[in-house]
């Protein structure tokens, strides 16, 4: 099992380079097509890694946390589509996604669970493979997803936590700074994109794209968004 590193994700950009032109220009066709109705959320970094995690270590199931209107779901289902294989299970209080994300990505891999996690937490596959968490960004609500969501899915799963470094340090009173205290207790490295937290690996990132002919999809970006293998909890 590979660390997430930039080293590992370097790797995966050029292995997968040529899929993830494809879809960052099907990315940014359904970005253009839903112009008003949709925000795309993930910047380019953050939102290309995702999918490289998720092509590189292929899982069963995927669980996303915070879809709004459905940016990181199709960026998520693409990765399902190009591996041919895996589901994924999408919870958000709204539903706008479901009108959002194009029929062809979603027939026979995407179920949607509209509520608060707090009462749908049942529904989280068991044998999820990937956690992608975009969702409320305070600190309560972080302390209760660490406490009740985290211990539900297997250990050594990539995961992946929006919003944490806009900013060189986590904010307080933030998701981030929980998750970050709540991982350097036990450990545990992350790797993140930042521009603001990461600068090296950002511009690393950047001119590796550059080289690849990777066309901008959003733009450069914050790309706030750690990276992490699940730790083995209790
Ligand atoms: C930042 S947006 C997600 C953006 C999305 N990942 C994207 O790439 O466009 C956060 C979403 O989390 C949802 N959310 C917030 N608290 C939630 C909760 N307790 N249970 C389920 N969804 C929640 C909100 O309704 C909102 O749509």
């Amino acid at each position: 099992m590979k660390p997430i590193d930039l080293g590992y994700i370097r790797e995966l950009y050029r292995e997968f380079a040529g899929e993830l032109a494809a879809v960052g220009k099907a990315q940014r066709e359904f970005a253009e097509s839903l112009k008003g109705t949709m925000t795309p959320q993930l910047d380019d970094l953050e939102a290309e890694i995702t999918y490289l995690l998720l092509r590189a270590t292929r899982p069963a199931a995927v669980m996303e946390l915070g879809t709004f209107h459905g940016w990181s779901t199709s960026w998520i289902l693409s990765a399902l589509r190009d591996n041919g294989e895996g589901t994924l299970h999408s919870f958000d209080i709204i539903d706008n996604v479901v009108r959002n994300v194009p029929r062809d990505l979603a027939e026979g891999r995407w179920t949607f669970v509209k509520g608060d996690i707090k009462q749908t937490l049942d529904q989280v596959p068991a044998d999820t493979g990937y956690l992608f968490v975009d969702a409320a960004h305070n600190a309560p609500f972080a302390r209760w997803y660490l406490q009740h969501l985290f211990p539900r899915v297997p250990s050594d799963i990539p995961v992946s936590v929006h919003d944490v470094y806009h900013f060189r340090a986590t904010l307080p009173f933030h998701e981030g700074k929980v998750v970050v205290r709540w991982l350097d207790e036990r450990g545990v490295p992350f790797f993140t994109p930042s521009r603001a937290k990461a600068k090296a690996d950002y511009a690393a990132l950047n001119a590796l794209r550059d080289e690849l002919g990777l066309e901008p999809i959003r733009g450069a970006g914050n790309n706030p968004m750690i990276f992490f293998r699940m730790p083995a909890l209790p």
